[in-house]
């Protein structure tokens, strides 16, 4: 990911608050686990969208930083969990925490996660925390719905396209879009710029899942830090598996068949699947959705050519469009 400077400035921020909140703490069983991933890297995508929409609004970093903590607080603790449910062994480059560990701590870890974002957010003092906090809680259960729909379409032979996106809503986007919706409301913003952000934001979410279903194909292990071709052993119903089960001939998806849920896939194994895809022109169309999102996402920003914010959101935007991590 390309990135503008002030993004690195935000991050240092981030990483700052993050790291008051946990480093050295008591019992280290408990803070370790929590700890872990911040120090294995990660973008901060959703913190830094919470600053730049209160900043896109007329705001201020102090009056949004506990927020944007507590939403990375919050998308940590679903990384822990969500690598306990899909078997992953490897998340930002380093072991996922239910391996470095066990899975007893892993969930303590979580738990532990979600109620310091909680205890983060009420830190913020705004007349309109208790929305902020119904925003915070309800993005929190849509991640649960879509998480249950992601795992229980693992099982299921068939899923429909509208279906999908039902799922990548609510497992991904909709964080994406609780984060500029609360960045507008702490930035003091109308109520037609939170439309506006959240719009943005659910565009961006479900390019940026499609895009993360491409890589988990085409890009490799090492840039990417988490097991490539995880979701295909899963037999995830990924966009990309969609499409080419939709429109492959038969011949290729009985190929595609034959390799598609094996445990210890093997590199020609994989390369085979690229191929096939690549045949059946699923790799194309999967970029041409990622596109119709990030090109959505985009218009929706026009609503702010000028402020600086609006600005710095089209840079982030950008900057994850041509992501290959
Ligand atoms: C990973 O999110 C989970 C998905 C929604 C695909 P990110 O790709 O934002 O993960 P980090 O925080 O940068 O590691
Ligand atoms: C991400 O789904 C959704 C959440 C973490 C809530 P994935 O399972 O695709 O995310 P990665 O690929 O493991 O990061
Ligand atoms: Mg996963
Ligand atoms: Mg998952
Ligand atoms: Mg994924």
């Amino acid at each position: 990911m390309v990135e503008a400077s002030f993004m690195d400035d935000l991050k240092q921020e981030i990483d700052r608050g993050i790291k008051e909140l946990l480093w050295g703490k008591e019992p280290a069983t408990l803070y370790e686990p929590m700890y872990y991933l911040f120090e294995s890297g990660g973008k901060r995508i959703r913190p830094i969208l919470v600053i730049l929409s209160c900043q896109a609004v007329g705001g201020h970093l102090h009056n949004c930083l506990p927020a944007a903590l507590s939403v990375e607080l919050l998308h940590t603790f679903t990384l822990i969990h969500d690598d306990m449910m899909d078997h992953d062994d490897l998340r930002r480059g380093r072991p996922t925490v239910h391996k470095c560990w066990d899975e007893g701590i892993a969930i303590l870890a979580g738990d532990g996660l979600v109620t310091l974002a909680y205890q983060t957010l009420l830190k913020n003092s705004h007349p309109k925390l208790t929305e902020v906090v119904q925003i915070f809680t309800n993005g929190l259960f849509e991640i649960c719905e879509g998480q249950a729909l992601d795992m229980a379409f693992e099982s299921r032979d068939t899923i429909t396209v509208d279906e999908y996106h039902r799922m990548i809503t609510k497992k991904t986007a909709r964080l994406l879009q609780v984060s500029c919706e609360i960045g507008v409301i702490l930035g003091n913003g109308s109520e037609d710029e939170r439309e506006l952000l959240g719009r943005f934001a659910l565009q961006l979410g479900r390019g940026f899942q499609i895009q993360d279903d491409l890589l988990d194909i085409l890009s490799n292990q090492r840039i990417l830090g988490k097991p490539q071709g995880s979701d295909l052993t899963k037999k995830k119903k990924t966009y990309p598996v969609i499409h080419f089960l939709q429109h492959a001939s038969a011949e290729a998806i009985e190929t595609f068949r034959s390799y598609w849920g094996i445990q210890q896939m093997k590199p020609d194994h994989l390369d085979h699947i690229i191929q096939l895809f690549h045949q059946a022109g699923t790799l194309d169309e999967v970029q041409k959705e990622v596109d119709v999102h990030f090109q959505s996402a985009k218009q929706a920003l026009e609503g702010f050519p000028s402020a600086p914010g609006g600005r710095d959101l089209n840079l982030l935007l950008d900057s994850l469009w041509s992501r290959v991590s």
